[in-house]
């Protein structure tokens, strides 16, 4: 992955605090997850701590700190695949692969979050790994799929 040019990055934004969040996104759609380093060139660009935009950009879900994995795994945990197992899923995800929500493999095979619903509750409980939705998932199948992206 290439450099990202924080003075590039910053051009079409002011400096002011209102722009915290759409820089984030656009440094989080250029290097994949906000990154100790583009922490570091914000915080100087926007006169905020470092723990003042770690603490907004905890607030929101769709911000990572990590980076991503080849494989993104999300688990649904949303009602109806919460009241069918999804927390047995993602205990599944944390023994095999040995990472917690949010964390990425020490490979950088796979990245494992848990996410509100993902549209398709009629066929609960639903596991996304990429772009492929997995439905009505027991462990056994959870086990299996895994091996495919090995
Ligand atoms: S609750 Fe899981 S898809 Fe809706």
């Amino acid at each position: 992955m290439t450099p990202l040019d924080y003075r590039q990055l910053f051009t079409d934004f002011k400096g002011t605090e209102s722009d915290l969040i759409p820089i984030l996104q656009k440094t989080q759609d250029r290097l994949g997850y906000i990154s100790p380093e583009a922490t570091k060139e914000i915080s100087r660009f926007l006169k905020l701590s470092e723990n003042q935009i770690f603490g907004v950009a905890s607030f929101y879900s769709q911000f990572r700190f990590t980076p991503p994995g080849r494989n993104s795994i999300k688990i649904c945990m949303g009602t109806a695949c919460h009241v069918k197992g999804g927390q047995i899923l993602c205990e599944t995800v944390e023994r095999n692969l040995g990472i917690s929500p949010g964390q990425t493999t020490a490979d950088q095979k796979f990245d494992f979050h848990r996410v509100a619903c993902l549209g398709c509750c009629a066929l609960a409980p639903v596991v996304q790994i990429n772009d492929d939705i997995y439905s009505q998932i027991n462990v056994t199948k959870l086990q299996e799929i895994l091996k495919k992206y090995e």
